[in-house]
């Protein structure tokens, strides 16, 4: 079965089996199989199979473009604020080189893995073809070291996305770059497209993130909040200011992440070093929030600016003004900015840790902001909850009753570290079935008092209560939601985009019978 990355291997593989061991070592990797292993095949009552369904065709669309580019997954060393970190990355560069589209081509993407362990693709947020998913053990084989993979998938709605591996805790490397779809019916309407890539940084600072989570895992002091529940529940207000306004959303996300970073970075640079946009006064700009960190939300915000809501992970909302707006690990917020006459401050706030990121847009004279600069005081106040925004018109699921409802339930704890969804980590959880053509409800329960951005893989949903489309939803502490999907066929993942969570268990597969 291996014998495909020996050759240049495509997504599409014949069909295969794979056992729950194998699922182990997949899924996001093979770091986790420390803090799995009491839960391998040689159980017999465990000794269940998810197939990796048989490769769909691709059906070739009369005049259908095709975008096809290579990437190298490589070791690289980037240039953070002045200190050269050796890292791992898609070519030489953090974050990798945008793959711009448009939506409706037929994208053919040769990874080239240069790295010293397995890697893949995932495509997030992207309704691919099962087998272009890119989870090891899932959908694919990994890709081995020296071996090339073809992804082959349409992209079938325009928006902003990005990609990264699903191997390990790779993603809190430099391994992450955006992908934009352009809606070919799109007018426009706005004078600069700026993408802007959110992470939390400590790969190279003397530490990895394999490193990181080993000392998760082992109850060690990576973390920069009290391992207890208990304590947990009463931090969220001192460390985020002024969350008074409640139309603005549900109280947020507790506490907040596991791991103290020493760096916070806009389009791979850290504030002593910031990436400039630049522009006239009276432009409007389309900026494309991505959040790629692994442990981190950030709340955003033009310093001085307001800016007009327009698409979640790449669909269109219901226009909304807000001064700043959270942004959990996989997430992707679309804004419009008129642009003042100066230069200022694109700051990103990690919830509940110190430190920011910066951007500078500079239209006119003025004097960029310093790198100590904190940010203004817009980003800590009525900042927007993405799941309160509502669908545009026309991006809608059908009406329909759930035929399904099932109950996806969070849970975990610090110490010992682990995480679970259906009250098991993954490879000890039962998958969630359904059939294609179906209506599936999930009735989704934070358990715990941390926040969590749930993502699922393949189709999107749509929150129940209001019909909004997401792929990645972030559920503050306790917090309970109902979400809509039309599955399609195959096994998608479902996790918790903090990687570490989903390393130590926060994951379980949708398995969708063809
Ligand atoms: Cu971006 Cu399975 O995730
Ligand atoms: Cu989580």
């Amino acid at each position: 079965m291996t014998k495909a990355t020996d050759i240049p291997a495509r997504s599409t593989p014949a069909p295969t089996r794979v056992t729950r061991r194998g699922l182990l070592l997949g899924g996001l990797g093979a770091a986790g199989v420390g803090a799995l292993a009491g839960c391998d095949a040689s159980s017999p009552t465990q000794d269940k199979t998810v197939g990796v369904p048989p490769s769909s065709p691709l059906t070739s669309v009369p005049r259908q473009r095709t975008f096809a580019t290579t990437l190298t997954a490589q070791p690289a060393t980037v240039d953070v604020g002045g200190h050269l970190m050796h890292t791992w990355a898609y070519g030489d560069t953090l974050p990798g080189r945008t793959l711009r589209a448009t939506a409706g081509d037929l994208l053919h993407i040769a990874v080239q893995n240069q790295l010293p362990a397995d890697t893949t693709v995932h495509w997030h947020g992207v309704r691919v073809r099962n087998v272009a998913d890119g989870v090891p053990g899932v959908t694919q084989q990994p890709i081995r070291p020296g071996s090339t993979y073809l992804y082959e998938f349409t992209a079938p709605d325009p928006g902003t996305f990005f990609f990264h591996p699903h191997v390990g805790v790779q993603l809190d490397r430099g391994l992450y770059a955006p992908l934009i779809l352009d809606d070919p019916h799109e007018s426009g309407g706005y004078d600069h497209d700026w993408v802007i890539v959110l992470d939390d940084w400590i790969d190279g600072t003397g530490t990895t993130p394999d490193a990181v989570l080993k000392k998760l895992l082992a109850g060690g002091s990576m973390t920069s909040h009290s391992a207890s529940s208990a304590r947990r529940s009463t931090t969220s207000t001192a460390s985020s200011g002024g969350m008074g306004d409640m139309s603005m959303g549900p109280p947020p996300w507790g506490d907040a992440g596991d791991v103290r970073y020493p760096l916070y970075l806009i389009n791979g640079k850290s504030p002593t070093d910031p990436v400039t946009f630049t522009g006239r006064p009276g432009q409007r700009a389309r900026i494309r929030f991505i959040n790629a960190g692994s442990d981190t939300i950030f709340s955003v915000g033009l310093d001085g600016h307001r800016m007009k809501v327009t698409h979640t992970d790449g669909h269109p909302v219901r226009p909304r003004d807000v001064g700043a707006l959270y942004i959990g690990m996989g997430e992707r917020y679309d804004v419009l900015v008129t642009l003042g006459d100066g230069a200022f401050g694109l700051f990103a706030k990690p919830f509940g840790k110190t430190g920011h990121a910066l951007a500078v847009v500079r239209t006119g004279a003025g004097t960029a902001p310093a790198a100590g600069t904190p940010p203004p005081a817009q980003l800590d106040r009525q900042v927007l909850v993405g799941s309160t925004l509502q669908p545009a018109a026309g991006t809608r699921l059908p009406a329909r009753a759930p035929d399904r409802t099932v109950d996806l339930i969070l849970s975990g704890q610090m110490s010992p570290y682990r995480w679970a969804l259906n009250g098991a980590p993954y490879g000890k959880n039962t998958p969630i079935s359904c059939r294609p053509g179906e209506r599936l409800r999930l009735n989704i329960r934070n358990d715990t008092m941390m926040s969590h951005p749930i993502h699922l893989h393949g189709p999107t949903f749509a929150l129940a209560e209001t019909g909004l489309r997401k792929d990645t939803l972030l559920l503050a502490p306790m917090e309970r939601r109902a979400i809509d999907l039309d599955p399609a066929p195959g096994n998608w993942m479902i996790h918790c985009h903090n990687v570490y969570h989903a390393e130590a268990g926060m994951m379980i597969v949708l398995s969708c019978a063809q």
